[in-house]
């Protein structure tokens, strides 16, 4: 097996140990096992000279020791936190790939300088937010929303940053402003089908999805499930069902081919046989590529969960939780990439990406570029998410020639 490869290996199987007990991977934001594998990329880029700045927001930055931190770097990164029960490649691929770049940098002199990062919080799967950590970075999340982002322990988003040893006293300031950075690149899991059904190596990243997230509330009335008869009824359980069922309907016969929507979380109450539920708690995730689409599905959804209370006899409470707006990746790091991609000699594609990434917040400050290495069988955020050592390292290698002509 090529050292590169072997590298890639050993990083990634050794941040997999770093996670509660499974099935799958996980590693919340600022708990102990993310900390630790945050403090395992610490210590593999200090042995090539590498010193970590931790951000207001408890992100983790990496810069060559001694050198200019006001300068802009070119930059590369993603996110070590996990869904419950993930994968082991979502993100982790991406903080691998760049910490190689930084050792395959190690010995040559760059006229600009090269940065690691780890964003905190990306999946939202603590707090519930969309993109936490790089929205916070490019001051799109203030302090006081993160003082309100709570986790299932009523723990604020702001205290676990505290409590993970970050300053949060500048949380206001920005760290990526239009200007501070020379380019952004992100190597990902694809998470989809596509590179593998079309037998490619690596995809370069065209454009990434929009995101509306929401959180709905339906008060209906608990009572009887015998003595109760049907006409009366204010079930919102049943009445989240049709609201389910109508959300999968407007996103299949939305206009645009990327548009989705998936309600993954529900709570009921009082989740009892014999009980008409009273109260039922869903989450909303809708995207599309297209930011008119996404607006206009989403107004849908929105006005027909409204509709179908109403008519039920059901309080409905919707609230916007997160989102992100659809980025179109420019001609300069896109084509960085894929002349890095002929160069390498692999086989690529361009592509689009409908999971969202912090590559899109990077994209509202300074020029990003994305890779996609392919996702064995489609799968991810689950535990069966695969991606062969030899693509990853592929992804890696065309990242390093991409970024080496910008930094060296
Ligand atoms: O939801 C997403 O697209 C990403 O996995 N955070
Ligand atoms: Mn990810
Ligand atoms: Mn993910």
């Amino acid at each position: 097996m090529e050292p590169l490869t072997r590298r890639i290996q050993r990083d990634i199987e050794q941040v997999g140990r770093f996670t509660k007990p499974g099935p799958g991977i996980n590693r919340l934001s600022f708990t102990a096992e993310h900390m630790a594998a945050v403090d395992y990329v610490r210590r593999e880029l200090g042995a090539v000279g590498y010193e970590m700045r931790v951000t207001p927001h408890g992100s983790f930055r990496f810069r060559k020791a001694g050198c200019d931190w006001s300068k802009p770097a070119v930059v590369s990164g993603s996110h070590l936190d996990a869904v419950p029960n993930g994968g082991r490649f979502d993100g982790v691929v991406g903080v691998v790939a760049a910490v190689e770049v930084a050792r395959l940098l190690a010995q040559q002199p760059c006229r600009v300088p090269y940065e690691v990062i780890v964003f905190s919080e990306e999946e939202g799967s603590r707090f519930g937010g969309v993109l936490t950590g790089s929205k916070a970075a490019i001051g799109l999340l203030r302090r006081e929303q993160a003082a309100q982002l709570r986790d299932a322990g009523n723990t604020s988003l702001l205290q676990a940053v505290e409590s993970s040893g970050a300053d949060t006293t500048d949380w206001d300031r920005a760290i990526f402003r239009p200007g501070d950075v020379e380019a952004y690149f992100e190597v990902h899991i694809e998470q989809s089908v596509v590179l593998e059904e079309k037998g490619f190596t690596v995809g370069v990243v065209t454009g990434i999805t929009g995101i509306k997230q929401y959180k709905v509330r339906l008060t209906g009335v608990a009572n009887h499930a015998g003595a109760t008869p049907m006409p009366p009824r204010h079930d919102s359980l049943a009445t989240a069902a049709e609201c389910i069922l109508a959300i999968e309907s407007i996103a299949r016969q939305a206009p645009g081919a990327s548009a989705v929507g998936t309600v993954g979380y529900l709570v009921n109450s009082p989740n009892v046989t014999n009980v008409i539920p009273g109260e039922t708690f869903f989450s909303v995730d809708l995207r599309d590529l297209d930011m008119d689409s996404l607006e206009s599905i989403s107004a849908s959804v929105v006005s027909r969960i409204r509709e179908t209370a109403e008519r039920r006899g059901v309080a409905a409470d919707i609230k916007l939780s997160g989102e992100a707006r659809a980025v179109l990746l420019p001609d300069r790091t896109r084509i960085a990439l894929l002349e890095a991609a002929r160069a390498a000699g692999v086989r690529f594609m361009e592509m689009p990406s409908g999971a969202g990434h912090d590559a899109n917040l990077m994209a509202l400050v300074t020029d990003v570029g994305m890779l996609f290495v392919p996702s064995v069988g489609g799968r991810s955020h689950c535990p069966e998410e695969l991606t062969s050592y030899e693509d990853i390292a592929a992804g890696t290698d065309v990242l390093y020639r991409a970024i080496k002509t910008l930094v060296c």
